[in-house]
């Protein structure tokens, strides 16, 4: 089951976290992959070296000439995850125009723009995967992350929408919207006794999962077992949003 051999895959923002555990995750099932990182060429390389058959490669996507830079370096890929997030916590009436404008940057403009760059070939091959990473904060209401939250239910109406078009082609898209998971964005929250606690009572399952756990479910949509699910968003949060 879900044999990625054969298959090149690019995961945005892999350099840690959920991206990371996608990748290996892929490279585990064969495919080639991709490991994105927008800071430094040196943490690419160190996430890249602890994958098999992995390329790093240093692009912040959202810089147009990072994106050309990207697509220069892959080339076309089969499967593109979009999961690399731009976060500010900040009440509505504190957060500045910067960091909104990072966020609808990030979280949906070049998630828009790299579907564009990356599927004219997928359709042509008519085979492609494309997968976006969303959030439980695109249904929830959290209040510092009211931005961050719009980015999210916004880039899941583009998943649906795109998802619709490339139907035709034997390219399928869909959003997996994780809950609370353990990596270094929520590292500051989870050593906070107090904080973790507060987190884990709005988790029915009563634990914050590990990137691992996100694993499974992308599996799922970017292989030839997933082609007949598209436009799906599944919640992988241990019932954080019920
Ligand atoms: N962790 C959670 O609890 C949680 C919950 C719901 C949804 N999510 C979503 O899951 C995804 C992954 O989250 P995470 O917690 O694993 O994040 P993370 O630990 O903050 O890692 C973010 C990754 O994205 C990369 N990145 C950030 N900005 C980038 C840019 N402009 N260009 C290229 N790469 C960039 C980072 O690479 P560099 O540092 O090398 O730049 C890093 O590899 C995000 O979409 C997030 O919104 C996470």
């Amino acid at each position: 089951m879900f044999d990625l051999r054969g298959k090149t895959a690019l995961v945005t923002g892999s350099t840690q976290g959920i991206g990371f555990a996608v990748a290996k995750g892929f490279s585990e099932h064969g495919a080639k992959v991709f490991v994105n990182g927008g800071s430094s060429m040196e943490k690419c390389r160190n996430a890249a070296g602890r994958i098999e058959n992995a390329i790093p490669v240093l692009a912040d996507i959202i810089k147009e000439e990072d994106r050309d830079l990207l697509y220069k370096t892959t080339g076309d890929v089969d499967i593109l995850v979009l999961n690399a997030s731009v976060q500010y916590k900040c009440e509505w009436d504190y957060i500045k125009i910067e960091e909104v404008e990072r966020q609808m940057t990030c979280n949906v403009e070049s998630s828009f723009l790299l579907m564009q760059r990356y599927a004219p070939y997928m359709k042509r091959q008519k085979w492609g995967r494309i997968l976006t990473i969303g959030s439980v904060n695109q249904y929830n209401n959290h209040p510092l992350l009211t931005i961050y939250g719009v980015t999210k239910a916004a880039q899941r109406k583009l998943a649906e929408s795109m998802a619709k078009q490339l139907a035709p082609y034997g390219v399928t898209v869909n959003n997996i919207a994780p809950g609370a998971i353990k990596t270094p964005r929520n590292h500051k929250e989870l050593n906070d006794a107090v904080l973790k606690e507060e987190l884990i009572a709005r988790i029915p399952c009563g634990y914050v999962g590990s990137p691992e756990d996100i694993v499974p479910a992308a599996l799922l949509f970017c292989s030839d077992e997933g082609g007949y699910i598209t436009g799906a968003d599944l919640t992988v949060d241990g019932g954080m949003r019920l």
